[in-house]
């Protein structure tokens, strides 16, 4: 089959790489890409948001299938034209991603399906937002209603600092979900989803935060590591039962099925698993951490889940081993991210057994060189025989990478590995699980 990607990220790289090892895939396009997107297969530069220029892409292409990686065509509806075009697509409508477009159609669709997630209040003004601050207590949580790449959450016990995060949303035209902090540690599980059957993937764990410790603001994620051996029994079941089947049967009960993966990000608290969020989309980092380890052809189940036929597809098979992925973030990232910078040693990160590059914010400046483009600048990927060793692999690869200013945590899954995460005794044992 003939697939077109979307997309130019680390996540968009790594899917790449997974389509390229699946024998059933024939020929693969991306639109934009990146610099090491373009080292693999041929790169198309149209507005990958644009529902007009996709479509006509697809069709000179002939493609047999769009796979659409990030938030934003989703939301633009870039799906939907090439549906009404007559191609097959991996991703949901504009109206099914308001999962992830907005937070406050997340909580009505997580309502009406009894799914269990935070408390959470909608605020249009700053008093609404004083008073459920108040309400709810600390730490405080405030969230942007709308997209904001991961970064329009502010968790602080500093009630005048969530109040000025808050002023800021409205500022910029939005409402603001005031909602109750959940503690536990948080699990990222990607559920490949029909419109009806629902096929998860293993289990992620990504870091939001810039600096060791979780320190610092909110990213779009500077690590993850999959599986994870620390999650109890019987969790993925039981998000599958209790959180993707109600949510995806909900979502076809309102005409608007949910076909793509539902990223579902989760804490497990001493109340039990809550929903953090939901996106509409492969999650970054934490694909190039899963789909490092993917044994089933990604091509084949991308396109079950467009043709609605993921019922016939058996489960999915997995490499014995561990898969640790560390971003290299620019210097500033995220407030201001410096760009234009020399990157150096790419190649000889990969020449490491088990390591992989996958890039994202690069680009060739005019004399044909690496340089960095985007914020997260690119991640290196550790494939090892378990965390300890992965671990190894991917500090030993970004390590030989050189790019002026940049930045990357020490600590990716290392709790993991020293086995000194906490999991409440509520979200441990299934008959707890309330
Ligand atoms: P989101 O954009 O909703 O995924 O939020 C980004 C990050 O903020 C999450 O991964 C959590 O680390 C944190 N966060 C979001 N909501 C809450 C909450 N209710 N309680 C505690 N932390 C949260
Ligand atoms: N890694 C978090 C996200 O993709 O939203």
């Amino acid at each position: 089959m003939k697939v077109l990607v979307i997309g130019s990220g680390g996540r968009e790289h790594a899917i790449v790489r997974a389509l390229l090892s699946d024998s059933s895939v024939h020929e693969l396009h991306a639109a934009p890409g990146n610099a090491g997107i373009d080292g693999l297969i041929p790169t198309h530069q149209i507005d990958p948001q644009d529902p007009a220029e996709v479509t006509e892409l697809a069709r000179r292409l002939d493609s047999d299938l769009v796979v659409i990686g990030p938030e934003a065509p989703l939301i633009s509806g870039v799906s939907d034209a090439l549906r009404e075009a007559g191609f097959p697509v991996f991703g949901p409508s504009r109206e099914a991603a308001a999962l992830e477009g907005s937070k406050a159609f997340a909580k009505g669709i997580m309502a009406e399906a009894s799914v269990p997630t935070a408390m959470a209040k909608v605020a249009s003004d700053i008093m609404e937002a004083g008073e459920a601050l108040d309400a709810l207590g600390a730490p405080y949580v405030v969230k942007d209603d709308g997209l904001a790449a991961g970064k329009g959450v502010v968790v602080t016990r500093d009630r005048d600092y969530a109040l000025a995060h808050a002023q800021a949303c409205f500022d910029g035209g939005g409402q603001v979900l005031i909602e109750e902090f959940l503690d536990g540690p948080e699990v990222s599980l990607f559920v490949i989803c029909d419109g009806s059957t629902v096929v998860p993937l293993a289990p992620a764990q990504d870091f939001k935060r810039i600096f060791d410790g979780d320190e610092g603001p909110n990213t779009g994620g500077m690590g993850a590591y999959s599986p994870l051996e620390w999650i109890p029994e019987g969790l993925v079941q039981e998000v599958i039962d209790r959180v993707a089947q109600p949510v995806v049967d909900q979502m076809a009960h309102h005409g608007t099925p949910f076909i793509g993966v539902l990223y579902c990000g989760l804490a497990l608290t001493s109340r039990g698993i809550r929903v953090i969020e939901f996106n509409a989309r492969f999650g970054d980092p934490e694909t190039q951490a899963v789909l490092a380890r993917l044994r089933t052809p990604l091509g084949a189940l991308l396109m079950a889940s467009a043709k609605g036929q993921l019922a016939e597809v058996g489960p999915v098979r997995w490499a014995p081993e561990t898969a640790v992925a560390v971003v290299l973030a620019a210097e500033g990232y995220p407030e201001r991210p410096r760009t234009g910078d020399r990157l150096r040693g790419v190649r000889k990160a990969e020449q490491l057994e088990g390591v992989k590059v996958l890039q994202a914010g690069t680009s060739l400046d005019e004399q044909g060189k690496l340089v960095s483009s985007g914020g997260r600048v690119l991640s290196v990927v550790g494939l090892g025989t378990d965390l300890v060793d992965a671990r190894e692999r991917a500090y030993a690869g970004i390590e030989l990478i050189e790019l002026d200013g940049s930045q990357y945590r020490r600590d990716i899954a290392a709790k993991a590995a020293w086995g000194t995460i906490d999991v409440p005794a509520a979200s441990a044992r299934p008959e707890n699980r309330g």
